[in-house]
């Protein structure tokens, strides 16, 4: 549910109002205003909702890994919010995983004006077969638990392909079961102020 604090919830809307305002200034679309047809009526899809930019680099920066040397995955990436962020904090390869063409389509227009080189990707995180090309895994509640714990499974699979540490940001880990009872190391949790949600971060680390 988030923080219901009407202060906070004003200071919140206040702020999303603010970035619309200049989002459209400047021809992008981060807005929560379409949140998918498709994951509307399928409950194991979760509807697009954006993180927070101040909390996403918050987020990044609570790593203890060189960005540079690091590529990203936003696994339901919606309009590309954390990509941005992504690519801001200096990782050198960035790319998002969406199963919403329209939203897709609005993360693609989003980075060409931003003139960033970033990967869109047009696919269930289930028939996603490139995890093996990513060292951090960005989550924001994207899906249902049984697809969560798969996803887990086929990051875990993909260190077969290619042995390194594997970072997972989870935000607003609402089946954090499935990184839990997995192998991956528990590293730490934190709070975002905007939405009083928790973060959880884990490593798979290198054999
Ligand atoms: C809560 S939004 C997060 C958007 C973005 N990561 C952010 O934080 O700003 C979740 C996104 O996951 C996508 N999604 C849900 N199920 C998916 C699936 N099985 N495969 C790929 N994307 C999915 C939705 O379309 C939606 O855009």
């Amino acid at each position: 549910m988030g923080n219901t604090n009407i202060f906070v919830r004003a200071r919140r809307w206040a702020k999303f109002l603010y970035q619309y305002i200049g989002e459209r200034m400047h021809g992008l679309d981060f807005s929560m205003l379409y949140v998918g047809e498709l994951q509307r009526n399928v409950a194991a899809f979760h509807g697009y909702s954006m993180t927070d930019a101040d909390d996403m680099k918050r987020m990044l920066k609570e790593l203890p890994i060189d960005p540079s040397q690091s590529a990203f995955v936003d696994l339901g990436c919606g309009k590309g919010m954390c990509m941005k962020c992504a690519v801001e904090c200096g990782f050198k390869k960035v790319a998002g995983v969406d199963l919403d063409p329209h939203l897709l389509e609005i993360a693609k227009n989003n980075m060409k004006k931003l003139h960033m080189d970033v990967d869109c990707i047009y696919s269930n995180v289930l028939d996603f077969d490139h995890y093996a090309d990513y060292d951090v895994f960005y989550l924001f509640n994207p899906f249902g638990k049984q697809i969560t714990e798969q996803v887990a499974l086929k990051i875990i699979e993909s260190q077969q392909e290619r042995n390194r540490d594997i970072w997972i940001v989870y935000y607003h880990a609402k089946f954090a079961e499935a990184f839990d009872n997995t192998g991956y190391i528990f590293q730490k949790e934190t709070h975002d102020q905007m939405r009083d949600w928790t973060t959880r971060y884990y490593l798979y680390p290198k054999k």
